[in-house]
């Protein structure tokens, strides 16, 4: 029975995913199986020779700890014992909370964990208690360390800095640590992407293969210590970076760490990728099920350049091209500070009148009268010492008495630990929402990371608290700011994909992938991002960086949440006919693309061709993409295979690569094969063929 307790007996499962648990004679928690399809697995050996559940500081010699605590007498050794397990139902699945306890010191651990079977999701989180009467210190708190077994054991991690997110790198574990960690605090998935795979038992295809995906819902810095022991015994210890932000932890405080999402796949990446999606879409973005807009951007159309005549008239061609948002980047607010690049500004939200002379109004008007949604952005976090709210207010900026505040894209990061600094933050954006309520999304930036990291809002000796405390501070603006406007689409944007995790997440409905936006980097990119997130979620906007063609931006931005961020008014007249149609086509098929089952095909990275699919998930159709890049090694010339196809159906196809002429000529017509052909060269060149069968 799932979920079944039998003796000492633990079992905890989502789906295909599960954690098997014993207590062993001794007390101490082990752990008999972590996993794919673990259900009714039982120690093979006596349960003190299975590894520890949840490994803690000078319990297993030699091994990395998932806990390290000095007690308040001065004790760094923690060793669990049982206490007691209580199981709930949650509306989609079950909250499990395994209640440990020091065998000397009042200290309660609890593992929890909650299950969500559909999506093949197990959350696991730690929560430490000080019961006792004097304060401890947490040095180490991770969310999950199940040991994992497998004779090849494979990490696969993804990272690369601004413009470079989610560049893959797959190694081989052998004896030793690897870790892999984000610094900086405020655009963690700049340096790590909030996923990692495992692959016990070696190299994983995209059908074949045991694959462990774990994803830390946390939008601060996030560690991953992958350990092989001297007898090859593996663990993966995963949770929020620890260094520099241990934690106090006084008399009835309790420390909850974020949870870890895990989903694992016999069947290889694909599965484990579908799984996530299907979670991400359900259970962590906001409105996961609905259909996103086609946004025209004015970021990389005119920068800072902004007058409400420009403005106007990109709506207009915005319109006239078939995008359904209008969003207003950088550059629109300011006072005594003109915002003309990004060296003041930031923290005055107040329309910038020698730009916009009228305000905001005549461009919202506009833009609803020509059917579209209005769109703002705001960096609300942060603030420009050149500006009229650093002058006001010189001392709210984070940073450490007696240290220069150094700046970083010249601005600094706001104290939401300060409650007033946090409340006007929040108030900043209420405000501009509701002297504009034709506004219906909100890009929120944040483009620097923590130097300096210290606040008078916390005692002395609890400054190493501020890299945690101030993601919850973050998060409760977040949702204060969801909870106020629930009608506002959020888009999350650190500097590009700088917050891509699932904590960030419950309070966004879109996210921007990266402002590399070279369509050819943004093949391989966007495929790194879909073993997390679904294209729903990946904004995905054809511009004119890398000055590729037209046509090959738009199939490669069809392929995610599909938008504009180009000077529309410079286009061609056969690029605005082929931008007309790409709109149109993302109409047509962005129910698959954004709702549909993701099968990878052909790997673009490092490589001169790729190829993915998004099928519906009742089968009879899909859409297609098939990309050739004009770098990378040679890739597979063979036609692609269409694996989700059933044996012996027969497939009709119609080609809906963008270009000028539109609809004429496209018809649907048998698929040889069914194979998709490869785009012809030069490259880069692409085709998107929509299918369909049964
Ligand atoms: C960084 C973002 O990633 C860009 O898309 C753009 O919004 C700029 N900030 C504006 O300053």
């Amino acid at each position: 029975m799932p979920g079944a307790q039998d003796g000492s007996v633990i079992e905890v499962l989502a789906g295909r995913t599960g954690v098997v648990l014993a207590v062993g004679d001794d007390g101490r928690l082990h752990q008999i199986a972590f996993g794919a399809d673990v259900a009714g697995r039982r120690p093979e050996l006596p349960v003190g020779l299975h590894p520890l559940a949840h490994p803690t500081f000078g319990e297993e010699v030699g091994r990395e700890a998932a806990l390290r605590i000095t007690h308040a007498d001065g004790a760094t050794s923690t060793r669990l014992r049982f206490e007691a397990v209580e199981r709930e139902p949650h509306e989609h699945g079950e909250v499990v909370r395994v209640h440990l306890r020091d065998r000397v010191a009042p200290v309660s651990v609890t593992l929890g964990y909650r299950t969500w079977p559909a999506t093949h999701v197990l959350e696991q989180w730690v929560e430490v208690a000080d019961d006792g009467d004097a304060e401890l210190v947490l040095h180490r708190f991770a969310s999950s360390a199940p040991a994992l077994g497998g004779a090849d054991p494979r990490l696969t991690h993804w990272g690369g800095g601004w413009a470079g997110e989610w560049r893959p790198v797959t190694e081989p574990l052998r004896r030793g640590t690897k870790t892999v960690a984000s610094f900086g605090g405020v655009r963690p998935s700049l340096h790590l992407s909030p996923v990692v795979l495992v692959e016990p038992d070696g190299p994983a295809s995209e059908t074949e293969g045991l694959v462990g995906a774990c994803a830390l819902a946390w939008g601060g810095d996030a560690r991953v210590d992958a350990e092989v022991t001297t007898h090859a015994q593996q663990r993966l210890v995963v949770g929020v970076q620890h260094v520099g932000a241990e934690r106090r932890l006084g008399p009835g405080e309790r420390f909850v760490t974020p949870s870890a999402c895990w989903t694992w796949s016999a069947a290889g990446r694909g599965p484990a990728s579908r799984a996530l999606h299907d979670h991400v879409r359900r259970h962590v973005v906001r409105d996961g099920l609905g259909i996103r807009a086609t946004v025209a951007n004015t970021w990389e159309a005119v920068f800072f350049d902004l007058s409400t005549d420009g403005l106007v008239e990109l709506v207009d061609r915005a319109a006239d091209l078939g995008a359904e948002l209008f969003l207003l980047d950088d550059g629109w607010f300011g006072g005594r500070y003109p915002r003309d690049d990004d060296t003041t500004s930031l923290g005055d939200w107040d329309v910038d009148r020698s730009k916009l002379a009228a305000g905001l109004d005549p461009v919202i008007e506009r833009t609803l009268a020509r059917g579209l949604r209005f769109g703002l952005w705001v960096e609300p976090e942060m603030v420009n010492p050149a500006s009229e709210l650093h002058d006001a207010h010189p001392d709210w900026a984070i940073g450490e008495p007696g240290r220069e505040a150094r700046t970083e894209r010249h601005q600094l990061v706001l104290d939401v630990l300060r409650p007033e600094v946090a409340a006007h933050v929040a108030g900043a954006v209420h405000r501009v929402l509701d002297a504009h309520p034709g506004i219906s999304y909100l890009k929120w930036d944040a483009n620097r990371d923590l130097t300096e990291p210290g606040s008078p809002a916390l005692p002395v000796d609890r400054q190493s608290h501020l890299p945690i405390d101030r993601v919850r501070a973050t998060e409760a603006i977040f949702r204060e700011v969801a909870e106020r406007h629930p009608d506002v689409e959020l888009m999350a944007c650190a500097s590009g994909g700088g917050r891509s995790d699932l904590g960030t997440l419950r309070w966004f409905h879109e996210l921007w992938t990266s402002d590399n936006t070279d369509p050819v980097d943004r093949v391989r990119l966007q495929w790194g991002a879909s073993h997390l997130l679904p294209a729903s979620v990946l904004g995905a906007h054809v511009t004119r960086w890398g000055g590729r063609p037209i046509a090959f931006g738009a199939a490669v931005a069809l392929s995610g949440r599909f938008g504009f961020d180009l000077d529309l008014r410079t286009l061609t007249d056969d690029e605005a006919a082929t931008l007309a149609d790409a709109a149109a086509t993302a109409r047509l098929v962005r129910d698959l693309v954004q709702q549909g089952d993701l099968h990878r095909l052909v790997d673009p990275v490092g490589r001169d061709r790729g190829a993915l699919a998004y099928v519906d998930p009742n089968g009879g159709r899909a859409v297609a993409f098939a990309f050739r890049l004009p770098d990378g090694d040679p890739g597979p010339t063979d036609a692609v295979a269409l694996p989700f196809v059933p044996d012996g159906a027969g497939v009709d196809a119609i080609d809906r690569t963008p270009r000028p002429r539109g609809e004429a000529d496209r018809a649907w017509r048998p698929l040889a094969g069914p194979r998709l052909a490869w785009p012809v060269e030069p490259a880069p060149s692409a085709t998107v063929v929509e299918l369909r069968w049964g």
